[in-house]
C-alpha cells in the first residue's frame, strides 16, 4: 500500500552546501528544490499528505544568518507559489517576523481550494509544545478521550503519519511529530536531503510496501 502520509526531516542542507564549497545560507535553496523533487514524485504516487520540518523551536538557537536564511527562502516560496499542492502550516507561526507569517498565511489563502496534495510545513514548530497545548485543551474541556486528545494536536484533521524519513545520516526524531510517530514506519538515509531524487522516493516507497505493520497485534 503506499502511505498517506510521510513526514520528511530535512536534514544535511547546511552540510551540502560545506560539501559543494557554499556559504551554508545556499544549502536551503537547493533544499527546496529538492523538497520541490520529492513533493511532486510523492504525490504522482498517490501520496495525500506530506509533512516537512522546515524549522524546529530549537532551531531559534542557530546563528541569525542561517535563521534568517532559512525564512527567506520559505517566504519567497509562500510569495510565488502558484502549483496544486493545497500548502499548510503547523507550528508557531504567529511569533515569527510579520513578513514570514503574513506569507503563510497568504499561500495557506491562495491553495485553499488546490485539490492536489497537501504540502505540511511544520514552521517553528516542536513536537512537546505541540502535545502540551493539547493536553491543555483536553484539560480545558473536560474532555481526555485519545479521540478527542488527537484532534487537538495539530495535525488533528490529517491522516495518521504513516511513514517518517530522516536524510542526512543522524538517527533520531528531533521533536518531529512524536505523538504521530506511534506506529509510523522510519527511514533513516545517509543522504544529504538536497541529493534527495524522485528515485530515492520510488526506494522508500517500495520498500514501505515491503514493511509488516502490526500495530502491536
Ligand atoms: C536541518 O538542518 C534543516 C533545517 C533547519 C531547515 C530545512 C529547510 C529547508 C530545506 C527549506 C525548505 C523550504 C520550504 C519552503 C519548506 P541543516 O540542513 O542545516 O543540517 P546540517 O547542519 O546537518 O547540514
Amino acid at each position: 500500500m503506499t502511505p498517506k502520509h510521510i513526514g520528511f526531516i530535512m536534514d544535511g542542507n547546511g552540510r551540502w552546501a560545506e560539501a559543494h564549497g557554499m556559504p551554508r545560507v545556499e544549502g536551503y535553496k537547493a533544499g527546496l528544490e529538492a523538497l520541490l523533487r520529492v513533493a511532486s514524485e510523492c504525490a504522482k504516487c498517490g501520496v495525500e499528505v506530506i509533512s516537512v520540518y522546515a524549522f524546529s523551536t530549537e532551531n531559534n538557537a542557530r546563528p541569525q544568518e542561517e535563521i534568517a536564511a532559512i525564512f527567506d527562502v520559505v517566504t519567497k516560496f509562500n510569495k510565488a507559489y502558484d502549483g496544486d499542492f493545497k500548502v499548510i502550516y503547523m507550528g508557531d507561526v504567529d511569533s515569527l517576523p510579520d513578513e514570514v507569517a503574513q506569507s503563510v498565511r497568504l499561500v495557506e489563502y491562495n491553495t485553499a481550494d488546490n485539490e492536489g496534495m497537501t504540502l505540511n510545513i511544520c514552521l517553528n514548530y516542536g513536537a512537546r509544545d505541540d502535545i502540551i497545548h493539547a493536553a491543555k485543551l483536553a484539560y480545558d474541556h473536560g474532555d481526555y478521550t485519545l479521540d478527542t486528545f488527537e484532534s487537538n494536536l495539530s495535525s488533528g484533521t490529517l491522516p495518521p503519519l504513516d511513514a517518517i524519513v530522516r536524510t542526512g545520516g543522524e538517527k533520531r526524531l528531533s521533536n518531529f511529530m512524536l505523538y504521530e510517530a506511534a506506529y509510523s514506519e522510519l527511514f533513516f538515509l545517509d543522504k544529504l536531503w538536497c541529493d534527495m531524487t524522485e528515485q530515492d522516493v520510488d526506494a522508500i516507497l517500495s520498500e514501505f510496501e515491503c514493511r509488516n505493520r502490526k500495530f502491536g497485534k
